[in-house]
C-alpha cells in the first residue's frame, strides 16, 4: 500500500479508501484538498521533499500559476479517477511491489465479467506480469484473449502438490507479460482452484480471476483469497435483488454494467459497437468502454502497490 498524508475532508478520505491508500505520518505522497479549511496548514507541516498532490479551486490554482510553480500535480477534483493516475506518476511501477489477486464476480451471470477480465488483464500487463485465471470452465476468457487454454483437468491430478513449475507448463502465453490458465470443458475443483491461486501469487505480479457468480462456492473461495474483488451488476430490479441477497466480500468494488447502480465504484458504459469491433479481432475493446477499462486498470494498478 502507498503511504499518504490525507489533508482534507471526507471526499478525499473516501477516495483514499477506494484507492487502497494507507494514511501515514511518514507519507510517500502528501494529498491536500485546499478547498478544505486547515488542509494547507496541515500539508505544510510535512517535509518539503515529500511530493504533493493538491486539489484546488480555480482561484487557488491561479495563485500557483502566478508564482510560476508547476501545476502538473494540481487538480480540481478529489475523485479517485483523477488523483489515482497522478499518484501512479509519483510512485512508479506500483504493481511490482506486491503480488495481488483480483477476482471478478457477479450476483448473476452474463454481466460482462469475462469481457472485463480479458480487457483488464491485457491492460494490467503494462504495469507488471499478469496471470489470468479462468475459473468458469467455459474457455471464454481464452477466447477473448485470442488463445487456446489447456483444460483444468491437467492441473487436477497435481492439485495436492502443485508447484510453480507445473503452472508454468500449463500456462498459455498470451502477450508479453501476460499468461493464461484455465480452459474448457469443466470447472476446476475447489482444491485445484485454491492451489492454483496460491501458486500463481509466486509467479506473477498480478493475478486476474474470472470467477463464477457469488452463489458458487468457487467464487467465494476466490474472493476469500483475493486482495480486491470486483462485483459487476446490471441496474434492473432482478439484478439489484440478487445483489442484495448475495454474500458480498469485504473488499468489493461494485461495478455498474451498462448503467449506474447504487453504491457503484465505477460504471462500464454500454458500447455494442466497441464490442462488435473487438469480437471481429478477438482483441481488446476500444471506444468509451475501452476507456472505462483503462481507468479501472489504472485504479487496480495503484491498488496493487
Ligand atoms: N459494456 C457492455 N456493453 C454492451 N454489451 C456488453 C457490455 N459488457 C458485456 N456485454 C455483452 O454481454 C455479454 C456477456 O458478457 P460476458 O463478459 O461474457 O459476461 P459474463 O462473463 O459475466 O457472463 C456479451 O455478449 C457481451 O458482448
Ligand atoms: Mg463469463
Amino acid at each position: 500500500m502507498i503511504r499518504v498524508a490525507i489533508c482534507g475532508g471526507d471526499e478525499l478520505r473516501s477516495s483514499c479508501v477506494a484507492l487502497g491508500l494507507e494514511e501515514s505520518s511518514a507519507p510517500r505522497v502528501v494529498l491536500a484538498d485546499l478547498r478544505y479549511p486547515g488542509a494547507a496548514e496541515q500539508a505544510a507541516s510535512y517535509p518539503p521533499a515529500v511530493p504533493r498532490i493538491l486539489i484546488a479551486r480555480p482561484e487557488q490554482a491561479a495563485c500557483f500559476a502566478a508564482l510560476g510553480a508547476t501545476t502538473s500535480r494540481l487538480t480540481a477534483s478529489a475523485d479517485p479517477a483523477t488523483i489515482g493516475p497522478l499518484i501512479v506518476e509519483l510512485v512508479p511501477n506500483p504493481a511490482r511491489e506486491r503480488t495481488r489477486v483480483v477476482t471478478l464476480t457477479a450476483a448473476r451471470g452474463g454481466v460482462g465479467r469475462t469481457l472485463c477480465a480479458a480487457n483488464l488483464a491485457r491492460r494490467l500487463a503494462a504495469f507488471g506480469s499478469v496471470l489470468a485465471l479462468d475459473a468458469t470452465g467455459t474457455g471464454a476468457l481464452a477466447w477473448w484473449l485470442g488463445v487456446d487454454a489447456r483444460p483444468w483437468s491437467e492441473l487436477e491430478v497435481l492439485a495436492a502438490e502443485l508447484r510453480a513449475e507445473h503452472l508454468e507448463l500449463v500456462a498459455t502465453p498470451v502477450a508479453p507479460r501476460l499468461t493464461l490458465i484455465g480452459g474448457a470443458p469443466a470447472v476446476p475443483s475447489l482444491e485445484a482452484l485454491i492451489a492454483t491461486i496460491s501458486v500463481a501469487r509466486t509467479l506473477a505480479d498480478l493475478v486476474v480471476v474470472d470467477a463464477p457468480p457469488l452463489a458458487d462456492h468457487r467464487a467465494q473461495a476466490c474472493a476469500a483469497r483475493s486482495d480486491r474483488v470486483l462485483v459487476l451488476s446490471y441496474a434492473d430490479a432482478a439484478s439489484s435483488a440478487a445483489l442484495g441477497a448475495a454474500a458480498l466480500p469485504e473488499s468489493a468494488w461494485l461495478i455498474g454494467s451498462q448503467a449506474a447502480i447504487d453504491g457503484a465504484f465505477r460504471v462500464l458504459p454500454r458500447d455494442e459497437r466497441a464490442i462488435g469491433d473487438a469480437l471481429e479481432q478477438r482483441g481488446p475493446t476500444g471506444g468509451a468502454l475501452g476507456r472505462a477499462y483503462d481507468e479501472l486498470a489504472e485504479l487496480l494498478a495503484i491498488d496493487a502497490s
